[in-house]
C-alpha cells in the first residue's frame, strides 16, 4: 500500500517564469521575452513593431498579430521573463533547498534559445554548459531532472522569420534541438516531457505564429505532434533508458445537471483536451477530429510518412498539470477564473483568489480517467495554489492555505493509487519556489514553499525564506506521504 518506493516528490518550475539571464550565455530571445507583466485584471500584453514601423501592445492572449511584425522591447516596460527569480544565478542555492526538502526530482525547462539562439541549427556552446552545471548539481544530491524541452517559449527568430510552428522546417530544427540536449545529457537526464500543456498552445505566445484560426492553429499543431513523436523516437535511439512523456492540461469540467444534453456538452467539452492524449497516446487522429476537420473547412497538409511518424512516436507516460474543475451546462453559466481557460461556478467549491475553483477529488477523476483510457503510467507534473502571502514581522510565512489545498491533493492521489490501482509515478507541485505567473505575470500570485522576495514590478533583493509549507513539505516526503 502506498505510494511506490521511488516515487518522485519534487516541484516544478519552467524557464521563462524562473531562469531569467534572458540577455547572457549567448542565449537569443523568444516569445516569452516580449510580454510584458500584467495583473489579476489587466492582461499581460506582447509588444511588436509592424511593417510600417508602428509600435504596438496587444493582449497575448487571443489577439491575431499583423504578418512581418517583428518583437519589440520596450525600455520603460517590465518583461518578467528577463529576470524572472534569477536560477540562472541562483542555481546552487536552489538545488541546495530542494535537496533540503528531500526531493528526488526537480521539474524543469531547458530554454530551447539558450541551446539553439534561433531556433535553428546554430548550437550555443554556452547554454549547453549552463544545464549541464544544472543537472550535475542536481545529481549531487540524487534529484532526477524531469526536464520540459518547450515550455511556452518559441524561438522570436522563428515567429519572425517563418510564422512559428506553421512553417515544417520548424519540425527539423526543434529535432536537432533535442538530439543535441538527448546526446549531451545522456546518463544525466532521463525523463523527459515534449511541450508544455500541449492542449493550450496557440498563437504567437506558444505557436510562434501570428493568426489564431483553427486552420493556422491545427496545422501548427500537426507538426508539433510530428516533432513530439519523432523526439521519442530519437530519444530512445539515443539513449534507451530514456523516458519521454507528453504534458497536458486536464481542466475537468462537469455537467451542471443530469439533463442528457448537459451531460453530453461536458463530454464534448473534455474531449477538447484529451485529444491531445490521444494523438500523443494512440498515435492517431480520431475520427471525431476528423469530422470536426471536414465540418470547419480544416484541411491538414500531411507529409508521406507522417502517420508513420506519429503511430511509432506515442509517448512512455502521460504527465499533466491540474489546478481546478468547472461546470458546463446547456444553459448559460456565470464564468469564473481558470488556467487558461474559464468555465461555470460550481456550488459546492470554494475558489482560490484568482478564482481557480478547488477540487481535489477531481484530481482523483482525472488521475483515473488518464490511467484507464491510456494505460500508460502518469505523473503530476503540475498542481498547487496561487496565493498571496503575507511576510510577519519576524520573518515567517504562515501559508496554511497552501498546505491544507496540497494534503487534500494528496490525500485524493493516495486513493488513486490505493484503491483504484492507478500507476502514479511521482508528485511536482507548481512553483515549488515562487516565481513569476504565466498568466498574469506577477509575482504576488505564488505557489512555493520558498519565499522569493521579489514584487510584481521585479524589485526587490530575490532572497529565498522557508516558508512553513516548507517544512510540512519536507516530511511529506519523508514519509513517502502518509504524514499529511
Ligand atoms: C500552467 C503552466 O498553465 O499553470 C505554468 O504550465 C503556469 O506555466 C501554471 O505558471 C500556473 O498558472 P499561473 O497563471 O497561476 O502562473
Amino acid at each position: 500500500m502506498g505510494f511506490r518506493k521511488d516515487f518522485l516528490w519534487g516541484g516544478a518550475t519552467a524557464a521563462n517564469q524562473y531562469e531569467g539571464g534572458c540577455f547572457e550565455g549567448g542565449r537569443g530571445l523568444a516569445t516569452s521575452d516580449i510580454i510584458t507583466n500584467g495583473s489579476h485584471t489587466v492582461p499581460r500584453r506582447i509588444s511588436v513593431k509592424n511593417p510600417d514601423g508602428k509600435i504596438v501592445f496587444v493582449p497575448a492572449r487571443g489577439t491575431e498579430l499583423e504578418a512581418g511584425c517583428r518583437g519589440y522591447i520596450d525600455p520603460d516596460t517590465y518583461y518578467p521573463s528577463h529576470k524572472a527569480v534569477d536560477f540562472y544565478h541562483h542555481y546552487e542555492e536552489d538545488i541546495a533547498l530542494m535537496a533540503e526538502m528531500g526531493f528526488t526530482s526537480f521539474r524543469m525547462s531547458i530554454s530551447w534559445t539558450r541551446i539553439c539562439p534561433k531556433g535553428t541549427d546554430e548550437i550555443n556552446e554556452e547554454g549547453l554548459e549552463f544545464y549541464e552545471k544544472v543537472f550535475r548539481e542536481c545529481r549531487k544530491y540524487n534529484i532526477e531532472p524531469v526536464v520540459t524541452l518547450c515550455h511556452f517559449d518559441v524561438p522570436l527568430y522563428l515567429f519572425e522569420e517563418m510564422d512559428g510552428w506553421s512553417d515544417r522546417r520548424v519540425v527539423g530544427w526543434f529535432l536537432t534541438y533535442c538530439r543535441t540536449v538527448f546526446t549531451r545529457y545522456k546518463g544525466l537526464v532521463k525523463y523527459w516531457l515534449t511541450f508544455n500543456e500541449i492542449n493550450f498552445l496557440n498563437g504567437a505566445k506558444n505557436l510562434g505564429t501570428h493568426k489564431l484560426d483553427d486552420q493556422t492553429r491545427f496545422q501548427a499543431l500537426h507538426h508539433v505532434f510530428v516533432a513530439s513523436a519523432l523526439a521519442v523516437i530519437e530519444g530512445h535511439k539515443i539513449d534507451p533508458e530514456n523516458q519521454i512523456g507528453m504534458m497536458m492540461n486536464y481542466p475537468l469540467v462537469y455537467p451542471d445537471d443530469c439533463h442528457p444534453d448537459s451531460v453530453m456538452k461536458a463530454e464534448l467539452e473534455n474531449r477538447k483536451h484529451t485529444f491531445f492524449a490521444d494523438m500523443q497516446c494512440l498515435g492517431y487522429y480520431p475520427e471525431y477530429k476528423l469530422k470536426e476537420f471536414e465540418r470547419n473547412g480544416v484541411v491538414i497538409k500531411q507529409e508521406p510518412g507522417d502517420a508513420e511518424i506519429l503511430k511509432e512516436g506515442t509517448v512512455d507516460f502521460i504527465s499533466f498539470s491540474y489546478y481546478h474543475t468547472g461546470v458546463v451546462s446547456r444553459n448559460d453559466l456565470e464564468l469564473t477564473g481558470g488556467n487558461l481557460v474559464n468555465h461555470g461556478k460550481n456550488k459546492y467549491l470554494q475558489a482560490s483568489d484568482w478564482g481557480w475553483q478547488i477540487d481535489a477529488v477531481g484530481l482523483r477523476n482525472v488521475l483515473n480517467r488518464l490511467y484507464y483510457t491510456y494505460h500508460k503510467p502518469v505523473m503530476i507534473v503540475e498542481n498547487g495554489l496561487g496565493a498571496a502571502d503575507t511576510v510577519e514581522a519576524d520573518g515567517s510565512i504562515n501559508d496554511d492555505y497552501r498546505i491544507d489545498y496540497l494534503k487534500q491533493h494528496i490525500e485524493q492521489m493516495k486513493i488513486a493509487v490505493d484503491v483504484d490501482g492507478v500507476d502514479l509515478l511521482g508528485y511536482m507541485p507548481w512553483g515549488w519556489i515562487d516565481l513569476v505567473s504565466a498568466g498574469t505575470g506577477e509575482m504576488k500570485k505564488r505557489y512555493g514553499f520558498v519565499y522569493v522576495d521579489m514584487d510584481d514590478l521585479g524589485k526587490g533583493t530575490l532572497k529565498r525564506s522557508r516558508k512553513k509549507s516548507f517544512w510540512w513539505y519536507k516530511q511529506v516526503i519523508a514519509s513517502n506521504g502518509e504524514q499529511l
